[in-house]
């Protein structure tokens, strides 16, 4: 992102949510974003998503500006180049688990059937291989973050973007998800980069760099051994 503005208009009130942002991440990093609610944090992980463009300034993945993409260029973006979680898991609750993993799969086109095995495959990695078949109201808070995260995994997409995934979840669980997202972007032979927005300090110092945000702007940007000692000083 370079000099990033987005602005919200509502009557005759302007909302800078994003006031000139300028941030990198890399594949193989791992990037937790914290600040006050309002300051912005949403609003920065969907313009990364493009689930939403902003008023001014530019946003490049690999290269290629977003904004100045095609509709269908745009969905496809989201669809393969992104894995989205969030707070409140967002699963389907009539489908099973394995259906819900397999949902970004059917969205881009492929029969449900032929889904199956990687669906599988994807909920034994991140520990829910005995629940396959269960719907998301016969699992935890952990187990259902869980299937959500085998969901973003499911088109193997190169960034993934969390908003409070563990702000549901009890600290001893929502630390387990956030070793999960560590691990997502640590991985050498995928390499992914990780955002992800937290209110919790904890979960945020198991990032390897920690952005803060402050009535749309960027605070400060540390690795977290900087973090660290700011937090003890
Ligand atoms: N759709 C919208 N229309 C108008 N204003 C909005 C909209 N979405 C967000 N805002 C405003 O933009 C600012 C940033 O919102 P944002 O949701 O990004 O904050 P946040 O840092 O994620 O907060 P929280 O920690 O509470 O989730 C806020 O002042 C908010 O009121
Ligand atoms: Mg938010």
């Amino acid at each position: 992102m370079v000099d990033v503005v987005r602005e919200y208009r509502i009557g005759q009130q302007r909302i800078r949510a994003l006031d000139g942002i300028t941030l990198g991440v890399s594949g193989g990093q791992f990037a937790s974003v914290v600040g006050p609610s309002g300051s912005g944090k949403s609003t920065l992980l969907h313009l990364l998503g493009a689930l939403d463009w902003p008023d001014s300034g530019s946003i490049r993945f690999d290269g290629a500006e977003i904004a100045k993409m095609t509709d269908d260029e745009q969905s496809s973006f989201r669809r393969r180049k992104v894995g989205f979680i969030f707070q409140f898991f967002n699963l389907l609750p009539t489908l099973a688990a394995w259906e819900n993993v397999a949902v970004p799969g059917l969205l881009d086109g492929r029969a449900l059937k032929q889904l199956k095995p990687h669906a599988v495959a994807l909920l034994e990695l991140v520990g829910l291989g005995n629940r396959v078949d269960h719907r998301p109201g016969e699992l935890s808070g952990g187990q259902m973050q869980r299937i959500a995260v085998a969901r973003a995994l499911a088109l193997d997409p190169p960034l993934i973007l969390a908003d409070e995934p563990t702000g549901n979840l009890d600290s001893a669980t929502g630390a387990a998800i956030v070793d999960l997202l560590r691990n997502l972007a640590h991985d050498s032979a995928t390499r992914r980069a990780v955002v992800m927005v937290t209110h919790n300090a904890e979960a945020a110092m198991a990032a390897d760099r920690v952005v803060t945000m402050h009535d749309g702007k960027l605070q400060s940007d540390l690795l977290v051994d900087e973090a660290a000692l700011v937090e003890d000083a």
